[in-house]
């Protein structure tokens, strides 16, 4: 079979290089957020090696003293053990030492989302169609954007009902949200702003809008952002490609995908055909 003639594959294949360039743009970030836990795992685990090595001579010590039975060599090492609690809060390195661990776990919890969700983004497995709920899909692609929002976007989430479900590819919905949530932080720049994400139901239908108060979209651009390689970005910010993509993915998901905008308020509007979540065994 030759790869490059069948239109389905070049299709999965431009789809796959888009999501890569998207993951470029965000690579600094998330190694950012990995590096943040990954740095105070680190420290954490330093002070508690050396917290180990005075609880294993202080129960060395203990020991000594529940094993002599010579009376000069127990004053000696009650000595000893007096001497090392004086230096020592050990009450306080045993409630820290809890402390290390728990807030460790908690970190090593963290680099495992970030790549159980940088897996679920790049994973060529996830173009399969299934049952799918979006608002983890939109905290999926949050959690990767992360580093790149934080300090100036204040992101607000307004979600009509706790699940939505639709039968989708996780990874072009992902692709979607992502791309959407790149052309926000940059139309935003480096000002403060704000990235709404809200779901509602409509006529039965999904509504996902994703409204930013950025710089907008002026009227002489508008015709064309949906068009492949349509960019008003420098080289290597933008591919051109993001908005195209987004609108072949939300047809091939039975969509519709629609956008206003004034300087200051920008609204994309995603409708999406919603399915009964997926019916628990009993
Ligand atoms: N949220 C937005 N705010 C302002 N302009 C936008 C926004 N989203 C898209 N655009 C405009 O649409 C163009 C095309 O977007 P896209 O297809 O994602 O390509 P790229 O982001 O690579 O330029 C962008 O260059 C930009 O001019
Ligand atoms: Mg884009």
């Amino acid at each position: 079979m030759n790869n490059a003639k069948d239109p389905q594959q070049l299709q999965q294949a431009l789809l796959q290089s888009e999501r890569m360039a998207s993951l470029g743009q965000l690579v600094a970030g998330i190694a950012h957020e990995l590096n943040n836990p990954i740095g105070f795992i680190l420290s954490n685990l330093n002070s508690f090696q050396v917290y180990l090595a005075i609880f294993t001579k202080y129960i060395g010590l203990l020991e000594q003293l529940q094993q002599t039975t010579d009376e000069k060599q127990r004053v000696e090492v009650q000595q000893q053990i007096a001497q090392l609690q004086a230096k020592e809060d050990i009450q306080f390195l045993l409630q820290d030492s809890a402390e290390l661990l728990s807030d460790s776990i908690i970190g090593a919890g963290r680099v495992r989302d970030l790549v159980l969700d940088l897996r679920r983004f790049s994973h060529p497995d996830q173009t399969n169609w299934q049952a799918t709920e979006l608002h983890a899909l939109i905290h999926a692609t949050l959690r990767l954007a992360r580093n790149e929002l934080k300090h100036h976007v204040k992101v607000e989430l307004d979600f009509a009902e706790p699940e939505l479900w639709l039968n989708a590819q996780p990874s072009g919905i992902s692709q979607v949200l992502m791309n959407m949530l790149i052309n926000a932080s940059q139309a935003i720049g480096d000002h403060d702003g704000t990235l709404c994400i809200r779901t509602l139901v409509q006529n039965g239908e999904i509504l996902l809008s994703i409204i930013d108060s950025g710089c907008g979209i002026s009227a002489d651009a508008l015709p064309y952002i949906f068009d492949p390689f349509f960019t008003t970005k420098e080289v290597g910010a933008g591919t051109g490609l993001g908005l195209s993509i987004c609108h072949s993915i939300v047809q091939q998901h039975g969509g519709t995908i629609s956008v206003q905008s004034t300087p200051g308020h920008t609204e994309f509007s995603i409708r999406l055909p919603r399915i009964v979540g997926p019916v628990k065994p009993s």
